[in-house]
């Protein structure tokens, strides 16, 4: 979900509309704004069900103020609908809430005010609190909502109006995220800096338990407990372009097209010629500790943990230390084993994601060390870890991950060539691998260079109503990321297996109108892999193999140039980025915002 607010001189509609549109990515069933001025009587509401231009559509001519908050959902309580949707005011009109997370105790709370008789209505968690604020009975409103607030139990991040104060905006953090935006005589609230990043790039960052007043021409910071925190703003450092589409149709399609500039960004001012290993300046683990790790756990969701997976063979392979990647989902619910010995890595784009977040809580309160693999700078994941590597590929719009994935890839090639030179990596492979890296950017604009072949594919491919992907060892990641790409934003079928296990029970499958998308890198691996392909065939299955060279088995083959065996998995994952995109594209599909998806799960 998105969340902006606005205090100042302007006409804050078509600001707030512009703010939502930015953060639509994040949540788009569902928008609303509420709008007042210092001279207003009370505050306008619209809302609307389904994208932000559909709430565009409904807000009147006439809708002049100069505060207001807005929200785009993802639903969690409650379907998308107009009434569900939020601001969510009170029945006099007077406290407007807005609110990403999720009131754990909602249930429990509803009962409770509806046996004092109010009327509920929508069927939100989020409608509590309006309540809870609309009857403090304090002096101020940020005693209200502080009043209201000791009673939820769960997650937020708030923006609150109030027609009897509305020289202010209130807004609160748990667990999700608030961002301020500073300005001359003008303040900013989003959940997002990419709502921020056009008007202003002074930022402050609420911490969970901190709150904020914003007025026109002056901002304060406090906790909950009314304790002033007295933040100072910061500069947030990527640009406002970043967030445009550059002349690209799709987010998408400009994120892809951006890797090779992004693999640059995560190598730069990293490499150490000299000792063929590298700097990583946050990692916060001096080489003893860096050898006494027995064991590496990596945890992450969706795209972020497929990164995972081919992160921990990373490892494994080049610093021999065991490493295992698991969905952080699963692992925070399994009351699992915490090894003093073993170094956790939390990856996530966003560095918001609330399951890996929970993770990386329960980790830390039992003591362990937790590196974070993140891209967003600041956000929660980085800040709760003790150290890490930031991936730096830049904001990514598009609610599937292309170049953060890529990008974090490369950023667990980076920690794997560091803690392998630290223990038994040679020189000779230290500077092997760091050849490799430098040649990928290059690489990879090569594979984008093909673009137009692949397309042609994507429309053979795009009837199919189901299609299997396969992979050995460090290709499986690869067929996983692919097949959960095309999913995603074509809404085929797709399964992905382990080559070795197709005849355990998948070749079932196979047969001429279920095609095969097969990761055969040229490595120790290939006649084993080839064997795979004429499995499939013998079968009558159509084949697209992702290769070195051209398959004779496969009935297609994309070619991507070769790389070190270990770093090929990151080149073989790009053009099936371009085959997924361009089917959904054949197919009609809205790419950058997939049905039932969000860009950050920032809820359970
Ligand atoms: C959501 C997105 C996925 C993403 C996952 C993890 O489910 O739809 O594309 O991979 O969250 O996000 P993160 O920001 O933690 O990498």
């Amino acid at each position: 979900c998105g969340i902006v607010g606005y205090i100042g001189k302007r006409d804050v509609a078509p600001l707030l509309l512009e703010g939502l549109q930015r953060l639509e990515y994040r949540g788009y069933d569902s928008a609303g704004i509420v709008v007042t001025s210092p001279k207003a009587a009370g505050l306008k509401m619209v809302k609307a069900k389904g994208r932000v231009r559909d709430l565009e559509a409904r807000v009147p001519k006439r809708f002049a103020g100069t505060t207001g908050i807005a929200h785009t959902r993802w639903a969690t309580h409650g379907a998308p609908s107009d009434v569900n949707a939020h601001p969510h005011l009170d029945p006099e009109n007077k406290v407007a809430v807005v609110h990403n997370g999720i009131v754990d105790n909602a249930a429990e709370l509803r009962a409770k005010l509806e046996a004092e008789g109010v009327v509920f209505a929508s069927e939100t968690d989020t409608e509590v609190i309006t309540h809870l604020i609309a009857r403090s009975q304090a002096d101020s409103l940020e005693e209200k909502v502080r009043e209201a607030l000791k009673h939820i139990e769960g997650t937020y991040g708030i923006a609150v109006m109030h027609a009897d104060f509305n020289d202010r905006i209130v807004v609160a953090r748990n667990g999700s995220p608030v961002v301020l935006g500073i300005g001359e005589k003008e303040m900013f609230v989003a959940s997002d800096v990419a709502a921020l990043v056009t008007h202003t790039r002074q930022v402050v960052t609420l911490d969970d338990g901190e709150m904020a007043t914003l007025k026109a021409d002056d901002f304060r910071t406090y906790t909950t407990t009314g304790a002033s925190t007295n933040a100072t703003p910061e500069t947030v450092e990527w640009e406002a372009a970043s967030y445009d589409m550059g002349g690209h149709d799709t987010y998408m399609h400009k994120e892809i097209s951006e890797q090779p500039d992004a693999v640059d960004r995560v190598l730069r001012g990293r490499i150490d010629d000299r000792f063929s290993t590298v700097h990583l300046g946050g990692l916060n683990l001096d080489a003893r500790e860096a050898r006494s790790i027995r064991r590496i756990k990596i945890l992450g969701c969706g795209t972020s943990y497929h990164a995972g997976l081919i992160g921990a063979s990373l490892i494994e392979g080049m610093a021999r230390i065991p490493a295992d990647a698991e969905p952080a989902s699963e692992f925070r619910y399994r009351n699992p084993v915490v090894d003093p010995d073993t170094l956790y890595i939390a990856v996530s784009q966003s560095g918001e994601t609330y399951d890996v977040l929970a993770a990386v809580q329960e980790l830390k309160r039992k003591g362990a060390r937790v590196l974070g693999v993140v891209n967003v700078v600041g956000s929660a994941i980085a800040r709760e870890a003790d150290g890490g590597v930031y991936v730096h590929a830049g904001p990514e719009v598009c609610v599937v991950s292309t170049k953060c994935f890529t990008n974090t890839v490369v950023a667990f090639a980076l920690l794997a060539l560091h803690l392998g030179r630290i223990r038994d990596l040679s020189v000779t492979d230290g500077k092997r691998i760091i050849e490799g890296l430098r040649k990928l950017p290059g690489q990879i604009e090569e594979i984008l260079k093909t673009e137009d072949e692949i397309k042609k594919l994507a429309k053979e491919y795009a009837g199919a109503q189901s299609m299997m992907f396969i992979g050995r060892v460090r290709g499986y990641p690869v067929a996983l990321e692919a097949s959960l790409k095309l999913k995603e934003i074509s809404y085929i079928h797709a399964e992905a297996y382990p080559a070795s296990e197709l005849k355990h029970g998948p070749l079932a499958l196979i047969e001429p109108a279920l095609p095969t998308v097969a990761i055969v890198p040229d490595d120790d691996l290939l006649e084993k892999n080839r064997a795979a392909l004429e499995e499939i065939k013998a079968r009558s299955g159509r084949i697209l193999a992702v290769a070195h060279q051209p398959q004779e088995k496969a009935d297609h083959t994309i070619v991507v140039p070769k790389n070190e065996d270990e770093l090929d998995p990151i080149l073989m994952g790009i053009p099936l980025q371009l085959l997924a995109y361009h089917t959904a594209l054949a197919m009609g599909r809205d790419i950058d915002k997939p049905r039932n998806l969000a860009k950050s799960v920032t809820v359970e």
